[in-house]
């Protein structure tokens, strides 16, 4: 008696599920249907799960069939050019607009492999594969912050040019040294070397002095219509050092290391010429003057990376071209130098003509 009865009790129910079930599966597709309006974006899907390399996993945080809330967030990223101190400048200026603009950022497999041998670096890298099947609208930068770019349209974004200055990114500097934080066994060998310099002395002062010479020596006068740094700027910024640091050494390295033997005195015993100036992995040497305490620099970005790792005070070159250089296109001391860093203007007249 009571069992037909039951029976009419759970045949609602069933009709509930059953419509229920359809309308989610309704949904479901046209989510999907919607999603394919990308044809790049399923073959993305598919190609990661395909991957089973480890680190590209983390190029979606997500489990199969629910799109990422990254990927929805577009993927944007920077050009992989130039050498140590733009890789740098590149990364982080991504990751500053990045995060300025809304969406996610990613880096080429090129950069990762240049600055993640050195660095723990966190963003995550888009496999080569996909490089080339991503619809990217480029959008160049000059190398200082401007209005323009807190506004930054699409989704699939690929910065270019040669950024690096701190006004893209000084406003999140905890982060972006968290993100050049050096690999655990460079850190311990750099600690080590600059311990056995300090000898026997209880405590020094290490100042790191990077002086770029290579391509620069005849960029500077034949392009930029300037000078790179001379033995004169080098004496005056070491003896702003000595004066101020009774107990200062300096850790030279640079990527003419004779010009810098003969023209830096090292008489006074608290000269070391460290550097192996090795262009090929310029690792070693920028862990080296970004563990010291103070930094000289020249010109160029490395310099200014360096810098700005170590933290403490900086000397740099300043005012190093003719009024009127092309320069001044591409760079703007503002810009590249912070406020609190000490300029020494370059003597020019190796450019003036000869009286
Ligand atoms: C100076 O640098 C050395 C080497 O990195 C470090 O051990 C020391 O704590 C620094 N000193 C100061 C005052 O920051
Ligand atoms: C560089 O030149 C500018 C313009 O002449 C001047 O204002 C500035 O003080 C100079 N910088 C240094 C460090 O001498």
């Amino acid at each position: 008696m009571y069992l037909p009865e039951r029976r009419l009790f759970s045949r609602p129910t069933l009709v509930i599920c059953l419509v229920f079930f359809s309308l989610l599966s309704v949904s479901t597709f046209l989510h999907l249907q919607k999603n394919n309006y990308y044809p790049w974006w399923r073959i993305s899907i598919k190609n990661i799960f395909t991957l089973s390399n480890h680190e590209h996993t983390s190029f979606l945080n997500t489990t199969p069939g629910t799109p990422s809330k990254n990927l929805d967030r577009g993927i944007w990223t920077v050009n992989s050019i130039g050498r140590l101190g733009n890789q740098m400048g590149e990364y982080a200026t991504l990751y500053a607009l990045a995060k300025l603009n809304g969406h996610q950022a990613y880096i080429l497999p090129a950069m990762h492999q240049y600055l993640a041998t050195i660095f723990k670096i966190t963003l995550p890298v888009i496999p080569s594969e996909l490089v080339g099947k991503i619809p990217w609208k480029n959008y160049h930068l000059h190398n200082w912050m401007s209005e323009e770019y807190h506004h930054i349209q699409g989704k699939y974004v690929r910065l270019t040019g040669y950024p690096y200055s701190y006004t893209f990114y000084h406003h999140i500097h905890q982060e972006i040294l968290q993100e050049f934080t050096f690999h655990d066994y460079i850190k311990e060998e750099t600690d080590r070397y600059l311990l056995q310099l300090r000898g026997q002395r209880k405590e020094v002062t290490y100042i790191g002095v990077h002086v770029r010479r290579g391509d620069y020596v005849n960029l500077m006068p034949n392009v930029w219509k300037g000078v790179v740094a001379d033995k004169g700027y080098l004496e005056k910024a070491m003896n702003y050092f000595r004066e101020k640091y009774h107990d200062a050494i300096f850790v030279v390295v640079s990527n003419g290391m004779d010009w810098c033997k003969q023209n830096i005195d090292a008489t006074k015993g608290d000269v070391y010429f460290a550097g192996d100036g090795r262009e090929s992995s310029p690792g070693r040497d920028f862990a080296l003057i970004a563990h010291c305490n103070h930094t000289i620099m020249t010109i160029g970005s490395y310099g200014i990376w360096a810098s700005y790792l170590a933290g403490g005070e900086t000397i740099y070159l300043a005012n190093y071209t003719l009024p009127g250089s092309p320069h001044f296109k591409v760079f703007k001391p503002s810009a590249a130098f912070l406020p609190e860093w000490i300029g020494i203007p370059a003597d020019l007249s190796p450019l003036l003509p000869k009286s």
